[in-house]
């Protein structure tokens, strides 16, 4: 998407100097847009965890990078210290973040396409940064399909409203900081802007990291959306309002019985929007699907972060970006990033191979070479 009339990407290899990836650094967003090297998988793995990079495919993509650094790192290694440090790397890259199962899947691909390969090490190096490319831009290409797929839906309100706004709801950042490009929520909210229908987006807050109010908010401005930024406890009154025609969020892991996991307070959208009819529909690529487990609630990891995150809050303030306190300094907090929203309040899922139910026969459907590997 374009920042100030510039196109970006949220990573890619620095021009000129193939040892580099760059990423942009969305823990200063919106206030600076800032860009960071990334030289090494320690970096990489750094990134995830604290975030500098978020959001499902983004973290899968990152991590597929970061084992190219690992193996750039590790050039000189005769050919079995070599695979060493790449087993030391992933298993570095698998520690960073437990619930977007995006980045088991790249580091996974990465160590099939590294299987029964013969190059030496040259040649391996090369087909990590090759696999690593084809990973952002099958991501990249998935994430416009779901714009594509998605749009209709969009449509169709709006004609029900002979035209008018479509008021759309979404939680945290589901958007092309949180991808390679498009996002998976926002893509058809970009593209039913660019065809022209009239669309507003609802954005939640997102507390306590405020993905929401920092991230797709000024990626909306960007664009040209007319967004507002609402406290996280805002979209059940809205529902109950028809201030909201539609939900739609991404997803950190879905497993293919339809159990949605995604940023914590999903669940909570999830039941207000049933309560009020209001369609729930969640976003995701194919690398966002778990083929392993089938119950949500009782099987995905949840992350828990540091309590710092609930505790304090951090804003610009007088030309400087500074976290302040929020609570009783000796007050326990709890930090659970993600909840589950079970199937049965899901509408459908968008994917880059069309709409289905939320459930094991609609998401095989679309995906029906994944029928042997489940079950
Ligand atoms: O903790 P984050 O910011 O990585 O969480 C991100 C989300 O929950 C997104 O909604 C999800 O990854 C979908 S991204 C297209």
């Amino acid at each position: 998407m374009k920042v100030d009339g510039k196109h970006f990407n949220t990573i890619w290899i620095k021009s000129n100097d193939e040892s580099v990836i760059q990423i942009i650094d969305q823990r200063w967003l919106p206030h600076r847009f800032v860009i960071e090297d990334l030289t090494t998988v320690e970096e990489a793995a750094i990134a995830i965890k604290d975030m500098h990079v978020r959001g499902a495919p983004l973290i899968g993509v990152t991590a597929a990078y970061g084992m190219y650094l690992a193996a750039l790192s590790a050039s000189d290694e005769p050919e079995s210290n070599f695979m060493r440090k790449i087993d030391q790397a992933v298993d570095m890259l698998r520690s960073s973040r437990p619930t977007a199962v995006n980045l088991f899947w790249a580091l996974d691909r990465q160590m099939e396409g590294l299987r029964d390969f013969d190059g030496g090490v040259e040649g391996k190096i090369r087909l990590l940064l090759d696999l690593a490319g084809e990973i952002a831009a099958e991501e990249l290409e998935s994430c416009r399909l779901i714009g594509e797929h998605g749009v209709g839906l969009i449509e169709s309100i709006s004609k029900a409203k002979s035209g008018e706004t479509v008021n759309i709801l979404t939680h945290c950042n589901a958007g092309w900081l949180a991808c390679v490009d498009y996002g998976t929520a926002t893509s058809p909210i970009y593209l039913a802007h660019d065809n022209g229908i009239k669309v507003h987006v609802w954005v939640d807050e997102t507390r306590p990291r405020n993905q929401g109010a920092r991230l797709t908010a000024w990626e909306l401005g960007k664009h040209g959306v007319p967004h507002t930024i609402v406290a996280d406890n805002v979209g059940g009154h809205l529902m109950q309002h028809d201030m909201v025609d539609m939900v739609i969020t991404g997803s950190d892991r879905t497993v293919y019985t339809g159990d949605v996991a995604n940023k914590i307070g999903t669940y909570l959208k999830a039941l207000a929007a049933q309560d009020n009819n209001v369609p729930f529909y969640v976003a995701l690529p194919s690398s966002t699907f778990d083929w392993e487990n089938t119950d949500g609630v009782a099987q995905i990891p949840i992350e828990q972060r540091d309590e710092s995150e609930v505790k304090n809050i951090i804003g610009l303030n007088e030309g400087e970006i500074r976290s302040v306190s929020l609570t009783p300094e000796t007050s326990a907090a709890a930090n659970y990033a993600f909840d589950v929203t079970p199937s049965r309040l899901v509408t459908a899922l968008i994917t880059e191979r069309g709409i289905c139910s939320a459930d094991e026969s609609g998401v095989l459907g679309l995906f029906p070479e994944k029928s042997d590997q489940v079950g």
